[in-house]
């Protein structure tokens, strides 16, 4: 079975969304909210919310420092976060895995520790018109100091990553394929199990950017074989500002610190620094301590509720988004390639996207509307800008259809 198929054929969702609604107290205190953004960033639930409280009211010092025991339990919540984290991920080893403050402090880490170390003028990376700023903009940046060589897989016409000319781009001087999971801006679902073997079969590594897809199916970085894989907790109904990048061991080993700092370093002298293992040697100064046990928190909410349910639930969502949108006149959902899953960008002939965006949030449907921070791939559909339409946990068909009412509403306002 690939790792596509389950999408084909989705199981019902063992959750009711309207009682997991319930969990998120946003929707409380603004009843009647539409909340259509959880690709930009996901709503928190109540356990998350009171976990980060209880923590700074029972249990909070810094970590790896104090003798005292307050310190120690708080150092023991904090590293049970790591494993938390490991075991979301199915890592080998929880060493495997660096707190960071997001997805894009997770590649920035890889580009200027990995990256500097181990690419050389003539090296290529290549990345695909599919990705997001933060999986374009550290690699632009690293080119510009070594001097390797930066190439993009592109889409084909349905708005897929073209496999054959993905591969085509391979060769003996690519040293890193660097590709998201699930695309922000089309909910294009990329063929990471092949995009792996492939770039293997070259001797490259391969880093996979998680940011969408942590949040709504299994990941196994064990089965994927990827040497690279991060994730953003705000993405994962977990707090800002944390977020975990899991690297191989023998590759996390043969890392240089990118961060100096306190808590990296094992011996300090005006001349001289040792470094921790990994991967203290990755986390210079106080980290987000709050941050990684609320994340732990909302990674143990997201298995509470199953990652296959959440699939199921969201494939459907998209199914029922795509059947119930495409039906209206001057409609256009924009191309995602064989497989979309849980993002729906759309066009609307006649009202550009902020305008439709901000006719939406008068019927309390809050929905992102630009180029997604995928600038160039919204540029290359020749769109400038889309509104998109995510969907998390707490949504349901009834959110489609009054998302579908509004558009209708606009279209009639812009026809006066
Ligand atoms: N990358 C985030 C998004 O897709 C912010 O909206």
């Amino acid at each position: 079975m690939t790792h596509l198929s389950p999408l084909r054929t989705p199981a019902a969702a063992a959750f009711d969304p309207r009682v997991v609604k319930r969990d998120f107290p946003i929707f409380a205190r603004h009843p009647g909210l539409v909340f259509l953004d959880s690709g930009a960033s996901a709503q928190k639930p109540a356990v998350v919310i009171d976990g980060v409280a209880e923590f700074y009211r029972s249990d909070y010092a810094n970590i790896h420092r104090g003798v005292y025991r307050l310190s120690a339990r708080s150092t023991e919540l904090y590293e049970a976060a790591r494993e938390r984290a490991r075991r979301f991920l199915n890592a080998r080893d929880a060493a495997e895995i660096v707190f960071v403050r997001g997805a894009t402090e997770a590649i920035n880490l890889v580009a200027n520790s990995w990256g500097a170390t181990f690419l050389a003028p003539g090296d290529e990376v290549v990345i695909t018109e599919l990705e997001h700023h933060a999986n374009i903009v550290p690699w632009q940046l690293l080119r510009d100091r070594v001097g390797f060589t930066l190439k993009v897989a592109p889409v084909d016409a349905t708005g897929g990553l073209d496999l054959a000319a993905f591969e085509a781009l391979l060769g003996p001087r690519t040293k890193l394929v660097a590709v998201t999971h699930l695309a922000n801006a089309t909910g294009a679902l990329l063929p990471v199990e092949a995009i792996v073997r492939l770039a293997h079969a070259k001797g490259a590594k391969v880093l996979i950017d998680g940011c969408q897809a942590a949040p709504r199916m299994p990941v196994d970085v064990r089965a994927l074989g990827c040497d690279f894989y991060t994730f953003s907790g705000h993405k994962t109904y977990g707090p800002t500002g944390i977020g975990v990048l899991y690297a191989r061991k023998a590759i996390l080993d043969a890392m240089p610190p990118w961060q100096g700092g306190g808590d990296m370093i094992l011996n300090v002298t005006f001349e001289q620094t040792t470094f921790q293992d990994p991967p203290a040697r990755f986390e210079a100064g106080t980290p987000d301590i709050s941050g990684a046990i609320g994340l732990a928190v909302a990674l143990d909410y997201i298995d509470g509720l199953g990652r296959e349910a959440i699939l199921a639930h969201e494939a459907a969502l998209t199914a029922y988004g795509v059947d119930r949108l495409s039906r209206l006149p001057g409609v256009h959902i924009v191309g995602a390639g064989q497989q979309r899953y849980a993002i729906l960008s759309l066009n609307v002939d006649g009202i550009h996207p902020h305008d439709l965006a901000t006719i939406l949030d008068q019927h309390h449907i809050a929905v992102r509307a630009g180029h997604h921070c995928a600038q160039p791939l919204v540029d290359k559909l020749g769109l400038g800008a889309t509104t998109r339409a995510s969907f998390g946990v707490y949504n349901d068909e009834s959110d489609i259809d009054a998302l579908a009412d509004a558009i209708v509403a606009a279209q009639k306002m812009f026809k006066r």
